[in-house]
């Protein structure tokens, strides 16, 4: 249990934020508002409850591993909802505060303030961002859970060879599977994904939320994927909460390659293309795995690769650009999920080292960031971004041209 000490650490911390960001929410909502007193109470409790949803769901998970899904979607439904009122909150409070602001410097504008916060404030504007919430995360939320449809992005790569033009890689990506999709839903991916008969299926982590005994009927059906040269899964820090070593075990009594640190070569017309994967930075939160099992490391992933096309697999962007000076040529990554609420991009590109979602220039290589297939099920919510099937396709290009240079080096519109 030791190693899921950090894990209950990111657990606790987010817990609190969670404690803070509802009491921010009664005082603004209901204590810095004419709520009748009898009422102010019992919604006090109710809002500190609903915020306690992600925390709920994962304790209730552990004691309950059969838990029924259309439980864990209402529970995802409620914690979505609690997530798009606190933004809205937020940003009205935000609005008060310039227009007070305001009013100190132009008095002119006091009546037009008097207007603003008799309006904001009032009851009804608190039943309409509350319907607005409930009806954005329902909104989210039906999104989410759709069977995604199949992009297609054609990455240029600066001196591919001619007879590797136009090879295909469908890239898929933080499925989840255990925590909100089930089985069924990754059929239709599967089927989805092998009608676009790829060269490679490559999925950058995030597989299972929950152990093998739990869900791996549920993870099944990716045995069903065919690709014609392989089809390789990399690590991320959701398969080491779920227990890693086991998971690596399963996958590969399946018959599936997984590559953690390591790389495999693969002939290619004529050619040697070899798909190399990292693991996970959390791998040196959880001691008892082995050093095969060990930090990211991208030198060590392609010692011995020799000459051709490398094409590195890693849960997280982040370090794409020191990546692409081990000699990679396209990086495949996952991890942001695109995002999920648009208040949420500018946060979820600054942690990511700019990267959030669609073909980079990171380095002198294309980086491809999937907003991930499937997405974490206690909040199962998109606004923004869509979830999706890779299809990419490479292209000869020489040299590399962003044509709408965007957010770091973004490559395309
Ligand atoms: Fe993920």
């Amino acid at each position: 249990m030791a190693d899921y000490a950090r894990n209950r650490m990111f657990f606790a911390s987010s817990t609190t934020l969670m404690l803070v960001v509802a009491a921010y929410m009664s005082f603004s909502l209901l204590w810095h508002e004419p709520v009748p007193m009898g009422w102010r109470i019992p919604l006090t409790i109710l809002l500190f409850l609903v915020s306690q949803t992600i925390t709920g769901m994962r304790v209730l998970i552990t004691w309950r591993p059969d838990l029924p899904f259309s439980l864990v979607r209402i529970g995802g439904f409620i914690s979505s909802s609690f997530m798009v009122l606190s933004w809205i909150v937020i940003l009205r409070d935000a609005l008060l505060a310039l227009t007070f602001a305001f009013s100190l410097f132009v008095p002119q504008l006091e009546s037009a303030e008097d207007v603003i916060f008799s309006v904001l404030l009032s009851p009804a504007a608190e039943w309409i961002m509350l319907a607005a919430s409930i009806a954005a995360a329902g909104f989210g939320m039906a999104r989410a859970l759709a069977v995604p449809s199949v992009k297609r992005v054609d990455v240029p790569l600066q001196g591919l060879p001619k007879d590797l033009d136009g090879l295909t890689i469908v890239h898929l990506s933080d499925l989840h599977i255990g925590s909100t999709f089930t089985g069924a839903w990754l059929e239709e991916v599967v089927r989805r994904t092998n009608e676009l008969t790829p060269d490679f299926i490559l999925i950058t982590g995030d597989l299972a939320d929950g152990r093998p005994e739990r869900i791996g009927s549920l993870l099944r059906p990716i045995t069903k994927l065919r690709a014609r040269f392989d089809v390789v899964i990399s690590v991320g820090n959701h398969d080491y909460y779920s227990g890693l070593r086991r998971w690596v075990e399963t996958w590969r009594s399946w018959g599936m390659t997984v590559l953690l640190n390591e790389h495999r070569k693969y002939e290619v017309n004529g050619r040697n293309v070899v798909i190399a994967a990292v693991t996970d930075p959390c791998a040196v939160l959880f001691r008892s795995l082995d050093e095969s099992m060990g930090a990211p490391d991208a030198r060590k992933a392609l010692e011995g690769a020799g000459e051709g096309l490398k094409v590195l697999m890693s849960h997280r962007p982040g370090h794409a650009e020191q990546n692409a000076a081990f000699g990679c040529h396209l990086q495949l990554s996952g991890h942001t999920h695109g995002g999920q609420f648009f208040f949420l991009f500018p946060l979820v590109s600054r942690l990511n080292g700019g990267f959030r979602s669609g073909l980079y220039r990171a380095g002198s290589m294309p980086l491809y960031v999937s907003p991930g297939t499937g997405m974490w099920g206690y909040v199962p919510m998109r606004l923004g971004v869509g979830a999706e099937i890779t299809l990419l396709t490479l292209r000869r290009a020489d040299p590399i041209v962003p044509q709408k240079p965007t957010y770091r080096g973004k490559i395309g519109a």
